[in-house]
């Protein structure tokens, strides 16, 4: 049986994916491999993603793919032949892995046929959304929030304040220009901002803050209006940003939560090798000796450019 809102521990049972993006800055490796599925130690990062949304209580994933990038859903079949052999085998650890990710959630696909911009992406994921669906996240599988509870965070200022809850980081006013960038007005609690604007990728000398969005959204369905409402913005791009800024100007609630844990961007290869290398420190079983290698590799660099 669906499940309801009602039923959503959190009032989320939509949490929608944007995983059309061309990949370029992975090239040449997403010349065949989606970027989603590029593994962070062992784990694709789309599964990372569907494991963050199971875990806020979410029923349905809402991947939005290009029509070049079917094995990004192929990765939550469930592989019967592979998971046979292994077992056959003794490999119980290797066949559980494999047949982990077509547990973890509902995935539902939404081709995008063109790459007209996130704005565009989220619009599409109305037709998925269930009548008593008044609200949704997105998730933007690039950036990685740890602790992955952010969401629950999100969830709970939304239950107080209504509307729309975004995340928010911190970052340098010369970084801006790569985000959508808020402008707030403080609240009785420290971690929480009211959003009264909202720019994407602005000059640095425009910049309303230095408050930034990372890619954890919670939507009131009202969004589908906006997005509506919206013509090509920043880099000729139909923007999420300018959807979120449009709401806000119709009165409605937009807050941030602000994250202060760690963050990773694995949308581009010097974001993505931090993660690695972050999550392999983790690991039980590759941990101890990553941080063997590392020291080694680290003297070794440091003697080779101790002359500069
Ligand atoms: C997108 C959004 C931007 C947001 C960023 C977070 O940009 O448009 O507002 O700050 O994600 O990662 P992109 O990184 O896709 O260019």
């Amino acid at each position: 049986m669906a499940t309801t809102c009602d039923e959503a521990p959190l009032g989320v049972k939509t949490v929608v994916v944007p995983a059309a993006g061309m990949g370029t800055r992975f090239l040449p490796a997403t010349k065949t491999v989606p970027k989603e599925l590029l593994p962070v130690v062992d784990t694709p990062g789309i599964e990372l993603i569907a494991e963050e949304a199971a875990s806020l209580g979410a029923a349905r994933l809402a991947i939005i793919t290009a029509p070049n990038k079917q094995e990004v859903m192929r990765h939550f079949d469930e592989f019967p032949e592979l998971v046979a052999t292994l077992q056959s085998r003794g490999k119980d650890e290797q066949a559980a892995k494999v047949e982990r990710a077509a547990k973890i959630i509902k995935p539902v696909s939404i081709p995008q046929d063109k790459p007209l911009g996130l704005g565009h992406a989220v619009g599409l994921a109305e037709s998925v959304l269930d009548d008593d669906e008044d609200c949704f996240a997105v998730m933007l599988p690039d950036d990685i929030v740890m602790p992955a509870t952010v969401l629950e965070d999100m969830a709970r200022v939304r239950r107080e304040l209504g509307g729309s809850v975004l995340c928010a980081v911190e970052v340098s006013r010369e970084e801006t220009f790569n985000y959508g960038v808020f402008e707030v007005e403080d609240t009785d609690n420290d971690n929480v901002k009211k959003v009264v604007g909202m720019v994407e990728k602005p000059e640095p000398k425009d910049a309303p803050s230095n408050l930034v969005a990372t890619g954890r959204y919670l939507l009131d369905r009202k969004i589908f209006d906006a997005l509506r409402k919206i013509t090509p913005g920043k880099g000729g791009e139909l923007q999420l940003t300018d959807a979120i800024d449009l709401l806000i100007d119709a009165g409605e609630p937009v807050h941030v939560v602000i994250h202060h844990g760690t963050r990773h961007d694995l949308g581009n290869p010097g974001g993505y090798i931090p993660a690695c290398v972050d999550f392999g420190l983790r690991s039980d079983k590759y941990g101890p000796a990553l941080y063997k290698s590392l020291k080694a590799i680290l003297a070794s660099y440091e003697a080779e450019h101790a002359a500069e």
